[in-house]
């Protein structure tokens, strides 16, 4: 099979996710999308009209951000006509899983040059949004029930018995990191400013890091799922943490540990990361910077729903014929604390090496983008540190997960 090769990677800042709040907010998903598009383009210097298609994660599909919001950011973007654009939907998943299929694509010698990426814009949501992840079918519930995330989250907490302290603890280093990353100017490489319709400056750096957060000043914070958990799913007429129950009986009462300084932050973004082929690379003068070695997802329960990113790195792991002694550098999507610490437990991987800029806990998660943001990162951490590896998992609704494993070239 043949090499696919990074270009570049580039993303928006993350705005807060709040309407009006966000300096992102007042802006239509499309626009941002098509912002960035543009500054992979001006980096790269890649003619568009030699991109042969643009696959795109959201993980809405209404509203805004309906349809196919890839095609709609290259029109909107003053490209080609004969650029075409794909969305797909993978929950949290599905910006990595865009990058993951253009990669895929350029490998099997179908395409020779695609952009990956994604948009979400939390602050945009549509109240058209169908109920939970079973979208109105009760036949699924009943066989496979599911629930908001942050309950799963501490589930996961409460049967690996993470304390609220040592979630804690992970989200003061996340931002922590964040904010070093930040003033050293880490970011700056692959950050797009984001202007607004009227030709002012909407944004050109993170706004969700709250930098001098400490254990302290965490403390206060009151449990965003507790009273979650009591809810009746629309049309059930049992709430959360009765499903819960009856399928991990032995969880026993949850400890509900997260909260909104150690969940992922609710922001807005877009990412965009440019995959050729050698071949298109070497008679366009593109110079690359990293290879997409090997891919996979994997499924697990999907009522816990976020324990997937092992089990997708292992496979990764296994089918590049690596072992995670391969793997210099690790990012795994902070979505909420739990996730990573049990991440780092399952695959006993040291912190020092995981997620060294901060995560979505301090930067922000915007669910359809992330995946090619965390893509973008690690290439930059992989020149800064001159190491040569980097294994990118994220946990999916539904219970999945996705990985992707890189190398310098
Ligand atoms: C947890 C969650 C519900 C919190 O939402 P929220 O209450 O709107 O969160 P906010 O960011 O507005 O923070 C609320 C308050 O907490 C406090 N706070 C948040 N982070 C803090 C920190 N690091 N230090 C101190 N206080 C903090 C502040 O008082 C803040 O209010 P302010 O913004 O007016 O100062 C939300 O962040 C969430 O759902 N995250 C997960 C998203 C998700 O599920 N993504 C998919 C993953 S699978």
């Amino acid at each position: 099979m043949r090499e696919a090769w990074i270009i570049d990677a580039v993303r928006s800042p993350r705005g807060r996710g709040k309407p009006g709040v966000g300096s992102l907010s007042n802006l239509h998903p499309q626009r941002c999308m098509a912002q960035v598009l543009n500054g992979l383009k001006d980096k790269t210097g890649i003619d568009p009209s030699l991109i042969e298609d643009v696959v795109l994660g959201c993980g809405t599909g209404s509203g805004d951000h309906a349809h196919d919001i890839a095609r709609m950011s290259v029109l909107d973007a003053g490209w080609p006509i004969s650029v075409t654009g794909v969305t797909l939907h993978r929950f949290c998943g599905s910006g990595q899983q865009a990058v993951n299929f253009a990669a895929t694509g350029v490998m099997s010698g179908q395409q020779e040059a695609v952009i990956g990426g994604g948009v979400e814009f939390m602050s945009r949501y549509s109240p058209l949004h169908a109920n939970g992840f079973h979208a109105n079918n009760e036949h699924l519930m009943r066989l496979h029930p599911q629930v908001p995330q942050g309950i799963s989250a501490d589930l996961i907490a409460t049967l690996e018995g993470f304390s609220r302290e040592d979630v804690d603890r992970y989200a003061v280093e996340s931002q922590t990191r964040a904010m070093k990353s930040i003033e050293d100017g880490r970011f700056r490489n692959a950050l797009i400013p984001i202007y607004n319709d009227d030709g002012t400056l909407a944004l050109d750096r993170d706004e969700h890091p709250r930098p001098g957060t400490t254990l302290e000043n965490l403390k206060d914070l009151q449990p965003s799922f507790a009273k979650m958990a009591g809810f009746h799913a629309e049309g059930f007429d049992r709430p959360f943490n009765e499903m819960v129950q009856q399928v991990y009986p032995q969880a026993g009462k949850l400890n509900h540990v997260h909260h909104a300084g150690n969940s992922s932050g609710v922001v807005d973004g877009a990412s965009a990361v440019l995959v050729v082929s050698p071949e298109f690379a070497k008679a366009h003068g593109l110079k690359p910077r990293a290879k997409i070695r090997q891919i996979a997802t994997a499924g697990t329960e999907p009522l816990i729903m976020l324990t997937a990113p092992a089990p997708a790195a292992q496979r990764c792991l296994q089918k590049a014929g690596m072992t995670k002694a391969d793997i210099d550098l690790w990012e795994i999507n902070e979505a909420f604390a739990a996730v990573v610490l049990k991440f780092m437990k399952d695959m006993d991987v040291d912190h020092s090496t995981v997620n060294v800029d901060g995560g979505a806990i301090a930067l922000g998660h915007p669910i359809g983008a992330t995946g090619g943001m965390l893509i973008g990162t690690a290439v930059d951490q992989l020149e800064r540190l001159d190491k040569q590896t980097a294994l990118i998992a994220m946990c999916t609704g539904g219970g999945m997960g996705t990985a992707t494993i890189i190398e310098r070239v």
